[in-house]
């Protein structure tokens, strides 16, 4: 049987690549992007700063973004396509928020079906006029204002979207904005700040809860960002690793933000053979090698504590899950509902048409490990999400490649390079 094997650098990560654009978007000067990810939706962000005027160019393998200020969108011309971009679209409207401009936003199917009034509610309440497609969704008109009021908002979804958005909005903010994160999620909006030299505060409340409190509007000068690798690509190989025997590869340049890489300690905790090795920081981002070779995995006990830094991940987890002995149980995973698809529904789905047992109740996930039944072609439904994609086409590799994925083409969403990088570890 194949396995995987060798010395792999990630990709750019995603979520700093949306924000790396945006807040060079909003800086003034010019920036110089390197190791950008240029997969569809981080793409789609580009396209949407450029319609709404600002100069970005392609110069050897960086990006050189002209920053406009945090108030120089210039009201576009026509709508602006998220395309299946989430991230995209929570965070371009609240950046446009506060610039006075009138927008309207649009998505494609699946994304025209995911909630866009958890952002918009804070920033209707902040002033902003918003008028949604059935009270939640895409198409979605906005007309900003420079007179946005400082508040103070109180987020209890675990969202790094809803967070960020606020943020964006808030550079442009006259006055003190108090946004409250009752839970936390990814911090890279905060980190990029602060290597941006803006000065805000985080202040933290209790164990769990945090003040973020931004003083605008704000000026931001442009510095160069080097985007740190992407530790939700580099987590299909890791997982590939461990249930392909005789595998060993070492990942490398991937970032190691504890928000990001807590699938490490599940991974590890399930007997898995994981050695991180932090190299060095770029742009307030820790970044790293980890090494990873084929394990023998147990079952495990997933606590809904860790779902917002496990969000991304869940899809890759079932399918170590799928491997190890005995039951893994993902408890309060609810938040799955919401992404590129119904990820709980995509999961039990593929899993159960491997033969692998599973189940779902009150939002926690059951996956008992065991031998996968597999005679003839199988017929897996990506239900045209990319981790859903990648996640069996890793599994694909234990089933000696019986497993057809349809449109296999979503994986250029978040990993253009997937399908190259897996063949240079086979
Ligand atoms: C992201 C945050 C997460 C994650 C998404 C990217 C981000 O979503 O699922 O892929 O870049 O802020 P939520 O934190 O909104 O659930």
């Amino acid at each position: 049987m194949l396995k995987l094997k060798g010395t792999l650098k990630i990709s750019g990560d995603k979520s700093i690549s949306h924000r790396a654009l945006i807040l060079s978007a909003m800086s003034t000067g010019k920036a110089k992007i390197s190791n950008l990810l240029e997969s569809d939706d981080v793409m789609r962000t580009l396209k949407i700063l450029e319609a709404l005027g600002v100069k970005i160019i392609k110069e050897e393998n960086n990006w050189i973004v002209y920053g406009n200020g945090t108030n120089g969108f210039i009201e576009p011309d026509s709508s602006l396509n998220c395309g299946n971009s989430g991230t995209t679209a929570r965070l371009m409207i609240g950046a446009v928020s506060s610039n006075p401009i009138t927008c309207t936003f649009i998505g494609d199917s699946s994304l025209s079906k995911r909630s866009m009034s958890r952002v918009t509610k804070y920033l209707e309440k902040m002033g902003a006029d918003v008028h949604l497609t059935n009270k939640n969704y895409l198409p979605l008109l906005i007309s900003g204002t420079e007179q946005l009021l400082p508040m103070k908002l109180n987020v209890l979804k675990a969202s790094a979207q809803i967070k960020s958005a606020l943020i964006l909005a808030a550079l442009n903010v006259h006055g003190k904005t108090k946004i409250i994160e009752n839970t936390p999620t990814r911090d890279h909006t905060e980190k990029l700040l602060r290597y941006l030299d803006v000065n805000f505060k985080i202040r933290r409340l209790s164990n769990k809860v945090k003040q973020i409190e931004l003083n605008g509007p704000y000026e931001i000068k442009a510095k160069d960002i080097e985007v740190a690798g992407d530790p939700s690509s580099a987590s299909f190989f890791i997982v590939g690793a461990l249930i392909i025997p005789r595998s060993s590869i070492t990942v490398k340049n991937v970032m190691l933000n504890p928000t990001r890489i807590a699938f490490l300690d599940v991974l590890k905790n399930m007997g898995g053979k994981i050695k991180v090795k932090k190299t060095k920081k770029i742009c307030g981002e820790d970044v790293g090698n980890i090494q990873v070779k084929y394990s023998v995995l147990k079952g495990v006990n997933v606590p809904s504590s860790k779902s917002a830094f496990l969000i991304d991940e869940y899809p890759i987890l079932s399918i170590a899950a799928s491997q190890a002995k005995g039951k893994t149980i993902m408890k309060g995973v609810e938040e799955l509902r919401h992404k590129e698809s119904d990820r709980i529904k995509s999961i039990i789905y593929n899993l159960k048409k491997v033969g692998i047992e599973i189940r779902e109740k009150d939002n926690n996930l059951t996956i008992y490990g065991g031998k996968l039944n597999i005679d003839k072609r199988i017929k897996i439904k990506s239900f045209d999400d990319h981790r859903i994609a990648m996640s069996f086409s890793i599994l694909n590799i234990l089933c000696g490649q019986k497993l057809t994925i349809d449109n296999k083409k979503c994986i250029s969403i978040s990993y253009p390079d997937f399908e190259k990088h897996l063949n240079y570890l086979l």
